[in-house]
């Protein structure tokens, strides 16, 4: 009978082959997964196991089929997500509170670090002092905590309570056409709808128009429609574009609107000091969100959004008392049949069970500092700048969008070429193919570009110049095969 137990003694030697396989994979130098899936497939699959094959043995098929047939996104070249693979330190830190704070509640000095690591943030990221947050799995759930907080205080406002009662109002709420879909999803599942969010035009350069957003309020005045949130981006995920936030933090004030801030790629720009006027004004929003694994290099599934006084989230999502934890938390001090929660963020979000994410991001800005982070938001910002050089300068390139932060969108240009779209649709279709360098692509105002974001720690300037000579010679070879005199 296979021993269960027996397992523990050997942890050491198995991560040392874990970590060996892990190194490996790290290298790059396999095949891709999508070349060989009958394989891996043959080899992990198969009907339910009645008898287990202990964890050596199995060790040995996640070394050899699971770990090499493993995703693109933390390759230095991949440059698609605005995720991407985590630091070591991310890895270490986020497998000590899996063994030894696998929930983050208790009093323990995982969820000391929880509430320690959401300072460090809020510091490092200029937010005012007395913003606090919760860690969530990711932007998606990041966002939906702010805006349930903006639907509480919208119908607070009004007597009613949404957490209660649900929604008894038709609302809006007010974003840009460049916001991520998130938005839409969490008015969705906030019980609002997605049609509750209005989208407010933007100029040439992605950025929420001041002028359309109060012709927009103007117009809504005295319809009976709850107004919940006004929602602007630092940092768009198709462009990078900051929306003017003073302005429209003015705009939601004067119309008394709460002011959400989408930062989840875009926060840690402010850390770019070329940048950081463009923070102007994020100080007075009501509620901002930021992915610690996007910029941060934490492995994926954290993301933190900050509000200003966090009982709003606690009337927003309390869930109740747990007859055999002796009553819910409704402050930082109860004591309950475990002695302590330590802080109480079941009581704030919308998860109960939830790994210990704090630890996670105070490893990675202690190992590296302000200082590391900042070196690496610049880094990654001028490899932006950089692709936008080199295409400049190419007659065969064209920047579609100059970079604010880390993204680049350019394309490929030629005379020869009506469908100059469908040309860089089949030059990325071949990169990705290739695997070396793999963008992603979007349409900017119907312009089908190659978008790079430079987000990966691993990556450098080398992959960015890379990446626009395999633009250039693969346009090149394409219009060879389609003009084959010229
Ligand atoms: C601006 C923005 N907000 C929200 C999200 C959603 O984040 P997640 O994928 O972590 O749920 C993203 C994802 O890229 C994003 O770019």
């Amino acid at each position: 009978m296979y021993q269960e137990h027996a397992e523990c003694g050997k942890l050491p030697e198995l991560l040392q082959r874990l970590g060996e396989d892990l190194t490996n994979y790290l290298r790059f130098e396999h095949p891709d997964a999508m070349c060989n899936e009958e394989s891996w497939k043959t080899a992990l699959g198969g009907p339910l196991p009645d008898q287990g094959i202990g964890c050596e043995q199995l060790l040995d098929i996640i070394g050899q089929h699971l770990i090499p047939n493993g995703s693109q996104v933390p390759k230095p070249g991949c440059t698609s997500f605005i995720t991407t693979g985590a630091t070591s330190i991310g890895v270490l830190a986020t497998l000590s509170g899996v063994v030894a704070a696998p929930q983050r509640v208790g009093l323990t000095a995982f969820n000391y670090l929880e509430e320690l690591s959401l300072q460090w943030m809020a510091e490092m990221f200029a937010l005012p002092s007395t913003m606090k947050g919760i860690y969530s799995s990711g932007g998606s759930v990041a966002n939906l905590v702010a805006l349930g907080a903006a639907r509480q205080w919208a119908f607070e406002r009004l007597g009613l309570n949404p957490a209660e009662n649900g929604v008894q109002k038709p609302c809006r709420i007010y974003a840009s056409s460049a916001c991520h879909r998130t938005i839409h999803r969490a008015a969705a599942v906030l019980g609002m709808g997605r049609s509750a969010v209005i989208t407010i035009a933007t100029d040439n350069n992605g950025r929420l128009c001041p002028n359309a957003l109060r012709r927009q309020l103007q117009a809504d005045a005295n319809t009976g429609f709850v107004p919940v949130a006004v929602v602007a981006n630092a940092g768009t995920t198709n462009t990078g574009a900051i929306d003017p936030l003073r302005e429209i933090a003015e705009i939601a004030a004067a119309y008394q609107i709460w002011f959400h801030v989408d930062g989840a790629y875009g926060l840690p720009g402010i850390l770019d000091p070329r940048i950081r006027p463009l923070y102007e004004g994020l100080s007075l929003a009501d509620s901002v969100i930021v992915d610690p694994h996007k910029w941060l290099g934490a492995p994926v599934g954290i993301g933190a959004t900050y509000v200003r006084d966090r009982s709003i989230l606690n009337r927003a999502f309390s869930q109740g008392a747990a007859d055999y934890l002796e009553g819910a938390c409704h402050d930082d001090n109860i004591q309950n049949s475990m002695l302590s929660m330590g802080v109480p963020y079941h009581d704030f979000g919308v998860e109960l069970s939830a790994p210990s994410r704090g630890a996670v991001v105070w490893a990675l800005i202690r190992e590296i500092g302000k200082t590391g982070m900042r070196e690496r938001i610049c880094r990654h910002n001028d490899m932006a700048r950089l692709v936008a050089d080199l295409a400049r300068k190419h007659p065969a390139l064209e920047v579609v969008q100059e970079p604010t932060l880390s993204i680049c969108c350019f394309r490929y240009v030629s005379d020869k070429v009506q469908n100059l779209n469908d040309l860089n649709k089949q030059i990325h279709r071949h990169l990705v193919q290739d695997g070396r360098c793999i963008p992603s692509t979007t349409i900017l105002n119907g312009i089908l570009v190659i978008r790079p974001c430079f987000v990966g720690a691993r990556t450098t300037e080398q992959h960015a110049r890379e990446l626009v000579d395999a633009v250039v010679e693969t346009g090149n070879n394409l219009l060879r095969d389609m003009h084959p005199t010229t």
